[in-house]
């Protein structure tokens, strides 16, 4: 009797975390919340790379110089990797941007679909100059490149649209500094977080690649995000995520249970101070990118993103909200498709 006791609750380690950290009342001690803010040397590590060499693409796509980027592993969990916010601030406006204004158009799929099939949803949300608040509420996720089917958990050649160059762009300077070098950006999931959201206890495993590493990347307000292992019995650890910082599950950490208890009013708005000068200097040489082709496309948002009534209802949205974007490699090297 009391072993089987003892197995219920076990099995449950993941979720009982789960409940205490989403419970309002009473509000969950912060205290065993890991965070790179704050000194956890017995449960992080920093491990940089040994010989960064610069990517010629940071600067365009809002990203800091290698060299600058903290990169940390947990001692806990295997595989599962950190770097703290490597996005410049108007990096941190256009990706922002880019995840309300252009990536819930169609092609793409959103979660509002099934009751009004909106060509722009972003559009849709200030029709008329009037900001239908409702309707901004209601986005909770969207889907590029290959959709995730969200009753079958299978891809599907038949529901696959081309995946935005841009963060597939970002995603390929990520992999690179990890040594993942033959990473490609296949499938994301946006999604949109609002102060009382929660995204419950789930496994990534619907790609046929589950050797590549799964990018996530946050802006907006902070989270809590839980981790343990491949099953729910693991005692998971919880870690604050602030905006712009990237999360990486990788090797052991890639098939492991992971979910968001609780969103945190973020204590700091890198997105509200974004720098002007870089942006008029910027050289690109084309032939340093993958996917993109039209560079000139995303130095002309920056520069629109500094004019600061123009980002209002951006950064109406984003003080209220978060934005995970994550990004999988669905199929193998060798692949090109799915059948
Ligand atoms: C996810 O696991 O799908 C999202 C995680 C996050 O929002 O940080």
């Amino acid at each position: 009797m009391e072993e089987d006791a003892n197995a219920t609750s076990k099995e449950d380690a993941f979720m009982k975390r789960f409940k205490y950290y989403k419970s309002n009342k009473p509000k969950p001690s912060l205290e065993e919340v890991i965070s790179v803010e704050k000194h956890c040397d017995d449960k992080i590590t920093g491990c940089p790379p040994l010989d960064i060499t610069d990517d010629p693409r940071t600067d365009l796509l809002g990203l800091r110089s290698l060299k600058e980027w903290q990169l940390y592993s947990f001692k806990g969990h295997p595989g599962l990797l950190f770097i703290k916010n490597p996005f410049t601030d108007s990096g941190q406006r256009y990706w922002i941007r880019k995840c309300l204004e252009e990536y819930p158009r169609k092609p793409n799929r959103l979660n509002i679909d099934i009751e009004s099939n909106l060509q722009d949803w972003w559009a849709e949300c200030f029709r008329n100059n009037t900001c239908d608040k409702q309707l901004l509420k209601k986005l909770r996720w969207t889907t590029l490149g290959y959709h995730h089917n969200w009753d079958t958990k299978v891809y599907s050649e038949d529901n696959r649209t081309p995946f935005p160059n841009d963060l597939a762009e970002l995603s390929d300077v990520f992999a690179k500094y990890l040594n993942y070098k033959h990473f490609r950006a296949e499938a994301a999931i946006v999604n949109y977080y609002h102060m009382n959201s929660t995204l419950s206890a789930h496994t990534d495993h619907s790609e046929v690649n589950l050797e590549a590493p799964l990018f996530s990347f946050s802006f907006g307000q902070s989270a809590i995000f839980m981790i343990g292992g491949k099953d729910k019995s693991v005692e998971p650890s919880a870690i604050l995520i602030n905006s712009g910082d990237v999360v990486i599950m990788s090797k052991e950490a890639r098939l492991c249970y992971h979910a968001v208890p609780k969103i945190l009013p973020s204590t700091d708005s890198p997105w509200e101070k974004p720098e002007i000068c870089k942006m008029n200097d910027m050289n690109i040489d084309i032939s340093n990118l993958k996917y993109l082709t039209e560079p000139e496309k995303i130095i002309s948002v920056m520069k629109q993103n500094v004019d600061n009534q123009e980002w209002d209802r951006f950064r109406n949205y984003i003080q209220e909200s978060r934005i995970n974007m994550n990004v999988r490699q669905v199929l193998n090297e060798k692949q090109s498709s799915l059948q």
